[in-house]
């Protein structure tokens, strides 16, 4: 009680007033702590912030991929000759790639696809080439096309795929696995991001083509593909 009382009034008593010893190491724990304290608030206060204007960045921006469909495909040729293991084809894939986005674009610098039969990879092509790299605006679609075509040298001993070939045959409809591989930019404003890598998927059901006897056993759907970054 003593104690305390002098300090209470100490305006009134001047710079005589004892509490010398004891509060001095109190005081620097407390500034060290009050650093401490300070650091860590600033600290908390930039991630909310971070957080916060990653947030809103994505809120304005609301970024979305883009959407990949096979619009036409045109089958004129897939058969398998035991014979000489090859297989011979012609495909024609048309896509179209759309930009749902308001606010990005998309600048597509090249665009490798390939096709496998069966889990057979046979195929493979360029849809968009470097030379041919282009820029999709907001809210936009763009064609692209892939033609296959050739033959490819496979020995096609495991029985399920024989089976599936044998029934697609009668079926004159093939299934075909299309895998793509996108080298793309953002672009926001005048801004362009680095290239970035983006894959799509999709599962085709190909009706071949008439060849003039026989007529075509189903139009071709347009497929939606998987799109992932
Ligand atoms: C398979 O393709 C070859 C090469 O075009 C053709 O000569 C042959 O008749 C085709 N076979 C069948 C069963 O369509
Ligand atoms: C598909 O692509 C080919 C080659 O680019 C083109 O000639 C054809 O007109 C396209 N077909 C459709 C339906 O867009
Ligand atoms: C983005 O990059 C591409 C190719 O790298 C370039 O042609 C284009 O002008 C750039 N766009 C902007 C807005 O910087």
């Amino acid at each position: 009680m003593r104690d305390k009382q002098p300090q209470l009034n100490g305006a009134y008593y001047g710079p005589a007033i004892p509490p010398v010893e004891a509060p001095r190491p109190r005081r620097h724990r407390n500034c060290c702590c009050c650093l401490f304290g300070f650091c860590w608030k600033l600290l908390l206060a930039v991630i909310i912030l971070l957080v916060l204007g990653f947030l809103i960045f994505w809120a304005v921006l609301q970024p979305r991929a883009f959407r990949l469909q096979v619009t036409d495909a045109t089958l004129t040729q897939f058969n398998y000759t035991s014979s000489d293991n090859t297989l011979h084809y012609n495909l024609l894939l048309n896509f179209t790639a759309r930009n749902p986005n308001k606010k990005m674009g998309f600048y597509y610098e090249s665009v490798e696809s390939h096709v496998s039969y069966g889990g057979v990879r046979f195929a493979s092509a360029e849809v968009l080439t470097l030379r041919d790299s282009f820029r999709q605006r907001t809210k936009s679609t763009d064609r692209m096309s892939g033609v296959f075509t050739g033959h490819y040298k496979t020995v096609v001993d495991q029985d399920q795929v024989k089976k599936r070939l044998e029934e697609d045959e009668k079926k004159r409809v093939f299934d075909f696995d299309v895998e793509l591989h996108f080298k793309l930019k953002f672009i926001i404003g005048d801004f362009n991001s680095s290239s970035t890598k983006a894959k799509a998927k999709c599962g085709l059901q190909v009706p071949l083509s008439s060849d003039g006897k026989t007529p075509m056993a189903t139009e071709f759907a347009s497929t939606n593909c998987h799109v992932h970054f």
